[in-house]
């Protein structure tokens, strides 16, 4: 085998030359790769007695795209359109073998090949929508005229992955080989050659695309209007499409060129950079600061949840969906019976929506143990409590379990706000003892605080991490404060919109002004929906707060269909004058100068002493790093992923400067990080 570089290696098998990339960990087409590419394409045209070459990848996959670490970087080595075209017009025919996953210029460069062969596994997509952008070295342009322009538009638009066998049917691939890919695709190239089969060149056959300009026009509008609300905020979507539409409507070098200027628009734009910001930023959050390279997480065979109502509901399902067995405690039989029920009943409303077999529902019941006795979780592996926030009653508890639990299972508090090495205290293990803090509903949101305590062991934290990991989760450390990351910066933007109401906007221009930002939701619609009687008790109201007099005006959100808005059947709702009179007679009262209150005001006011918050939490170490404040956000609380996460806004779009300057309007310090910035 002779090294191209050190990435790239070219062989031959008799008459049939083998290209090799290696370049671990995912092959990604960085430089090196390219060049090693070029020289090998170059090398192949050169020598006569090649008849026909094989592209294949060492380690776990095929090619997985672009070397996104290289974007925004001045262009080294040779071009990928140039390694592109020497494949496609090298003068032997080029076989692609394909193994792992072939995403986003590795499928681009798969397209320049003449065949394509797989294996059973191998999965294929154009991914690029994720990171904001748009396949950007002729995949707009190839994929159609293989799998047809409506599957197209699906696949770029969604990120969505091809199988092995639907790409065989719609011919992405030539064959699916049994056994060893390399020697499987030599063989096919030997067929090739002794059968004279032609050079075929994706880009010269339009007769898969499905329709022309005008028959397909139906179709695009209709995509475009179906998908109104997920593309809603996003420009790459209606990116893709158009060079979808340009691919059927113009000739391939013409549509070409369309796809390389709206691919251009997209790379310089802020919400790739957010979006390719949080490809790596969710990467990153996984990594714990200071844990020795060889600590290995503990095994969890076995959970036990304390508590059956929605949140210990909700986390069960978590593992019960990936074949860990769960034992739920509650106290009382009639509360376990509901909770169960409610398992019971959205693993069934997956099986009827097809998303797995009714057996499938079986099986993940049948792990499932309910109990009324703490004693039963003596053989759990990590337990979760999911009780009240309440410190006296979680110390009890956890009081209990030490005492109940085998040494070296976890202890874990799904509290949202409490001190966890108070927590912890109440039992001889604190090592063993952290926050794993979900969010509802616990078996949707993809979020996972892991609340590291003063004493917790790294193995136990590298342990809850993994798991988190393994149930779908994407897990953030935290460490111990009022909220940790993410309430703890709610709570910011809730005093300024309670503030801003007081002072003249209306709840319903605060939720408009913070919808069209990008969340899905604003914070008065929360309130509505979570129900404004939470915490609240009639006996105690005092009426000193608006929210005491709007639950004791009988107004508890949308569980009774009135609260900041009044819902109709449908849970269409409209600003409720009840409620704007009540926040009147209260500012009133209070001696407050309503005054209008213009959009920018509002935006500023609800999410700078956020990202000050998150500046201090930065401060003291309560985060490991900004981006996992990002994370946390657009995880936990539907901040716009091209937006990119609060810290990263902060930064790249609004400048700290504005936002210290608002700051000190408002009388605010500022954190110190804030002023000097943060990695
Ligand atoms: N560029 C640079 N680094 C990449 C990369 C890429 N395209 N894809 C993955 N990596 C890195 C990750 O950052 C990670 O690094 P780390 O170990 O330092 O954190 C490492 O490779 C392993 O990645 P994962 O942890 O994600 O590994 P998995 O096995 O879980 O997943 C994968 C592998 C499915 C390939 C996944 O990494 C992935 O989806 N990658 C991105 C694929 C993609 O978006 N491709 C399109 C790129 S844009 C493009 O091609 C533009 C073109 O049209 C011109």
């Amino acid at each position: 085998m002779a090294a191209i570089n050190q990435v790239v290696d070219l062989s031959k098998d008799g008459e049939i030359a083998v290209v090799t990339v290696n370049s671990p960990p995912v092959n990604a087409l960085s430089a090196d790769v390219r060049d090693g590419l070029a020289g090998a394409f170059a090398a192949i045209a050169a020598d006569s007695a090649v008849k026909a070459a094989v592209l294949a990848c060492a380690g776990r996959t095929f090619i997985a795209g672009a070397d996104i670490s290289e974007f925004g970087k001045p262009p080294r080595g040779a071009s990928l359109p140039a390694v592109q075209d020497a494949m496609e017009s090298a003068p032997v025919p080029v076989i692609a073998a394909i193994h792992g996953t072939a995403l986003g210029g590795g499928l681009e460069v798969a397209l320049c090949a003449h065949y394509r062969v797989s294996d059973a596994k191998a999965k294929f997509g154009l991914p690029e929508v994720k990171l904001g952008l748009l396949p950007g070295a002729g995949g707009t342009q190839r994929l159609p005229r293989i799998v047809g322009a409506k599957k197209a538009t699906e696949m770029v638009t969604s990120g969505a992955q091809m199988g092995a066998k639907d790409a065989l049917a719609t011919g992405l691939v030539d064959e699916v080989v049994d056994g060893d890919l390399t020697a499987g695709a030599i063989a096919f190239a030997r067929r090739v050659v002794a059968e004279g089969r032609p050079l075929k060149k994706v880009r010269d056959d339009a007769s898969k695309l499905g329709g022309d300009a005008a028959s397909l026009a139906p179709f695009f509008a209709e995509f475009r209007a179906k998908n109104a609300k997920a593309f809603k905020g996003f420009e790459a979507p209606e990116a893709n499409i158009k060079c979808i539409e340009a691919a059927v409507a113009l000739p391939f070098d013409e549509g070409l060129k369309v796809e390389r200027t709206e691919f251009m628009k997209l790379m310089t734009g802020l919400q790739s950079a957010a979006q390719r910001h949080v490809f790596f930023a969710e990467r990153a959050a996984a990594k714990i600061d200071g844990l020795p390279a060889d600590v290995q997480p503990l095994p969890v065979k076995k959970v036990g949840v304390i508590g059956a109502g929605t949140m210990g509901g909700g986390i069960s399902m978590n593992f019960l969906s990936v074949g860990i067995p769960v034992t739920i405690v509650e106290m009382k039989e009639e509360a376990l019976t509901r909770g169960v029920g409610i398992i019971r009943k959205n693993y069934q409303n997956s099986a009827d929506k097809g998303r797995f077999p009714q057996s499938e529902v079986e099986a993940r019941m049948g792990r499932l143990t309910p109990s009324l006795n703490l004693e039963d979780l003596a053989d759990c592996d990590l337990i979760i409590e999911a009780v009240f926030e309440n410190m006296a009653i979680k110390k009890d508890i956890f009081g209990k379990l030490d005492k109940i639990a085998k040494p070296g299972a976890i202890l874990a508090s799904n509290t949202s706000y409490l001190d966890v090495d108070e927590i912890a205290s109440a039992t001889n293990r604190p090592e063993y003892v952290l926050g794993m803090h979900y969010f509802s509903p616990a078996n949707v949101m993809r979020l996972l605080e892991v609340v590291r305590g003063a004493k917790t062991d790294p193995q136990v934290l590298a342990t809850a991490m993994a798991i988190g990991k393994a149930t779908g989760k994407i897990a953030v450390v935290a460490g111990v404060c009022h909220g940790f990351i993410g309430n703890r910066m709610l709570a910011r933007r809730q005093q300024q919109a309670n503030l801003l109401m007081l002072e003249g906007a209306a709840p319903a221009d605060i939720d408009r002004v913070l919808t069209d930002f990008g969340f899905p939701m604003g914070p008065f619609q929360m309130s509505d929906l979570a129900g404004l009687d939470i915490g609240w008790n009639a006996e105690t109201s005092k009426g000193e707060t608006v929210r005491d007099r709007l639950c004791e005006a009988g107004l508890r959100g949308q569980k009774n269909g009135k609260g900041f808005y009044v819902y109709d059947e449908q849970r269409n709702r409209t600003p409720n004058p009840e409620a704007l009179a009540i926040i009147d007679a209260y500012a009133a009262e209070k001696g407050i100068n309503r005054r209008t209150i213009d959009d920018q005001e509002i935006l500023e006011r609800c999410l700078f002493p956020m990202v000050n918050e998150g500046a201090r939490i930065l401060a003291e170490g309560k985060a490991q790093r900004a981006s996992d404040i990002d994370i946390v956000w657009i995880n936990g609380y539907g901040w716009p992923v091209y937006r990119g996460g609060p810290m990263f806004w902060a930064e790249k779009d609004v400048g700290r400067d504005r936002i210290i300057a608002v700051l000190e309007q408002m009388g605010e310090e500022e954190s110190p990080v804030l002023k000097d910035g943060w990695k």
